[in-house]
This record gives structure tokens, C-alpha cells and sequence, in this order.
């Protein structure tokens, strides 16, 4: 029984460890240095694999995602038929998408960049203030991510809503679904997160349409991926002043090139995919036990549906 740990540039050392602790006689390999007899391959822990590389192991028991996103997995075309794959579910990284979505929340809601730039202008002048009620978050996306920073931005006070598939009954969360849903949600939504996993149905889904659906003045935040935006239609949004502002922390294309007008935009908050890190002291367990779970036979813990997407 091997594993095989697929992910360039990473060092595998401390996922070696890691997950030795959880299971000691795990026979963890490396691509592309240690791979051995690819029959022996029956898992693999990977993120981006390289085209065609999964097909390469007849044996394949699960595919398990280093990420709460599986697209770089379902990109590929020859993905080896009925193997189940799982994306993430780790307690650390939810830790950290509700603390980088609560900073920026909080960020844009006491309007930080305004005060930043009168710092660097010298400028001392009071910016009015908004109740925390008064300011609405709508969250696209009610998964493990989105559902738990919506209850978080809850205690704070603020309305909010979120936009899922399926109708969600959450304490305090107004739940939408559906086409008219999302509108519904846009209309009345002065601080948008989009945690949606990236998918054909969302692919480009925050367009000049969806993003003039948002009050004036309203403001976007997107930890999920850089292809749920049309750049274009944002910096236009940011421009005729429909947006006040946007973090992003995703971008069609990572490491974000240098002459991208994102990087020198006034209204862009920018972060290099930094919102959310797997970390192997706190994934290692959650991953630990999805292999003793392909080992004997049993559901992956966080296995996707590879027609739906995600
Ligand atoms: P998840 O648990 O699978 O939740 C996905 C949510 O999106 C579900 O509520 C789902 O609806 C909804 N959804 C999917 N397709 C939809 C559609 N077409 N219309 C409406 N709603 C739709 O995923 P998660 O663990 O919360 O992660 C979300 C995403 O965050 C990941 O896919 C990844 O891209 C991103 N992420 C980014 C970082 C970072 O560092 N920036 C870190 C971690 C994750 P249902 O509930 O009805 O199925
Ligand atoms: C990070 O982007 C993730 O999907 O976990």
C-alpha cells in the first residue's frame, strides 16, 4: 500500500512527518524522484498533477485534493474513470478563511484603505461610520468555507445572506438559490464574498451583469478563484465608481503577471492566494484518515461528485 505525494515545488518533508505520525508504516513516495513500481500506487495526495499523470497508476484506490478546490484535479482530461476523489475539508484551513474573510469584511466596512491613504497623505478627517446592522454581507457560496464565515460575520451584527445550490436552513443566514436568488441576494448586498468552488456553472460568474446587480458602492471580496471573475467587467465596475473597493486573493492566472492592472488598481486590496493555507499540523489527521478509509473500502470523508463539479 503507497501513497504518492504529487506537487511541485512543494517540500514533501513535513507532509512525510506529518502523516507518519497519523499512520507509521505509511509508505509515502514523491513524485517525480521516488514513485517506484506505479502499480504500487494506491492513493495520491496532489495538487495540480500534471496532465494524463493520474491515468498512470492502474491501481488507484482515491484521489485526495492538498485543497478544499478540486479544479486543478477535474482539469484533467484523462482522469483515470471512478476513482473517487476528496477534495479538503480541514480545520485549519477554515480557521483561516473565516479570519482573512472577517479582516476584510471588517476591513471594507470601516472603510481601512480610505484611512490608509489619508495616513499617507497626512490627512486627519473622520470618515462616518456605518452600523454593523446597517451593512449587508452576501456570501456566494454555503459550504464548509462560506457557511462557517457567514455565522462568524453574524456575530458582528451584520445582516447576511448567502446563495448556495440548494436552499440552506442556517441560524441567522437568509438563504438563497437558484437564478433569481443570486439576484435577489445582488440587489440587496453591500459587501459581497464569493466562496463558490470554481466550476463550468461558475466559471466568469462575476460579470459586468452580476456585479451592476450590486448596489452602488458595494464592495467585492473573492477567496475562491480568479476565474469566477471577469477582470475586465471589474476594473470597469471599480472605475465608474458602481464598486468602492475589492480584495482578491485568486487570480485566472497565479502568480498574478506583473503588468496586470489589478496589481496598480487604487480600489484593489491584493493577496497572493494567501487567504487559506492547508497545513499539514492541521490537515494531516483529516487526511490520515481518508487513507485508512480508501484502504478499507470505505466513503471518502469530503468526496466530490465529478458531474456536478465540486
Ligand atoms: P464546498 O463545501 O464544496 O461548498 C461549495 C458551496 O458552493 C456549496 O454551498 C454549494 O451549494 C455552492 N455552489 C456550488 N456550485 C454552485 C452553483 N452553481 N450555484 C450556487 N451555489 C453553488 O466548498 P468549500 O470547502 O466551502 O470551498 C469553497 C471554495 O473556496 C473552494 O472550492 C476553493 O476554490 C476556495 N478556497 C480558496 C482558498 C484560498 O486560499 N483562497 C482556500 C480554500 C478554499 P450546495 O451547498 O447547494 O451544494
Ligand atoms: C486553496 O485555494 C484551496 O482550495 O484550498
Amino acid at each position: 500500500m503507497a501513497l504518492l505525494f504529487i506537487c511541485e515545488g512543494e517540500d514533501p518533508t513535513e507532509w512525510e512527518t506529518a502523516l507518519r505520525t497519523e499512520i507509521p508504516d505509511l509508505d509515502f513516495r514523491v513524485w517525480p524522484e521516488n514513485v517506484g513500481n506505479p502499480d504500487d500506487i494506491d492513493i495520491v495526495l496532489t495538487w495540480q498533477p500534471p496532465r494524463a499523470l493520474l491515468a498512470s497508476f492502474p491501481n488507484l484506490k482515491a484521489i485526495l485534493s492538498l485543497a478544499a478546490g478540486i479544479e486543478h484535479i477535474l482539469r484533467d482530461p484523462e482522469l483515470p474513470p471512478g476513482v473517487p476523489i476528496a477534495r479538503l475539508i480541514d480545520p485549519g484551513l477554515q480557521t483561516g478563511m473565516l479570519e482573512f474573510v472577517t479582516m476584510e469584511v471588517l476591513r471594507h466596512h470601516r472603510r481601512a484603505s480610505e484611512y490608509q491613504d489619508q495616513h499617507r497623505t497626512g490627512d486627519w478627517k473622520l470618515l462616518r461610520q456605518t452600523l454593523s446592522r446597517d451593512r449587508r454581507i452576501g456570501i456566494l457560496g454555503l459550504g464548509h468555507l462560506g457557511a462557517a464565515c457567514g455565522e462568524m460575520l453574524t456575530r458582528f451584527g451584520f445582516p447576511v445572506s448567502g446563495w448556495a445550490r440548494s436552499q440552506k436552513d442556517i441560524p441567522g443566514i437568509k438563504s438563497y438559490a437558484g437564478e433569481d436568488g443570486l439576484f435577489s441576494l445582488l440587489e440587496q448586498t453591500d459587501i459581497l464574498v464569493c466562496l463558490l468552488p470554481l466550476t463550468p456553472d461558475t466559471e466568469d460568474i462575476l460579470d459586468a451583469t452580476t456585479l451592476g446587480a450590486l448596489p452602488r458602492g458595494a464592495a467585492l471580496i473573492n477567496a475562491a478563484r480568479g476565474k469566477h471573475i471577469v477582470d475586465d467587467d471589474l476594473i470597469e465596475a471599480l472605475d465608474s465608481g458602481h464598486l468602492s473597493g475589492a480584495t482578491l486573493d485568486v487570480f485566472r492566472t497565479e502568480p498574478l503577471p506583473g503588468d496586470h492592472p489589478f496589481w496598480s488598481h487604487p480600489k484593489i486590496t491584493l493577496y497572493p492566494h494567501a487567504a487559506a493555507w492547508t497545513l499539514p499540523e492541521s490537515a494531516a489527521p483529516v487526511i490520515a484518515d481518508n487513507i485508512r478509509r480508501a484502504y478499507h473500502g470505505e466513503e471518502l470523508y469530503g468526496r466530490i461528485d465529478v458531474r456536478r463539479g465540486y
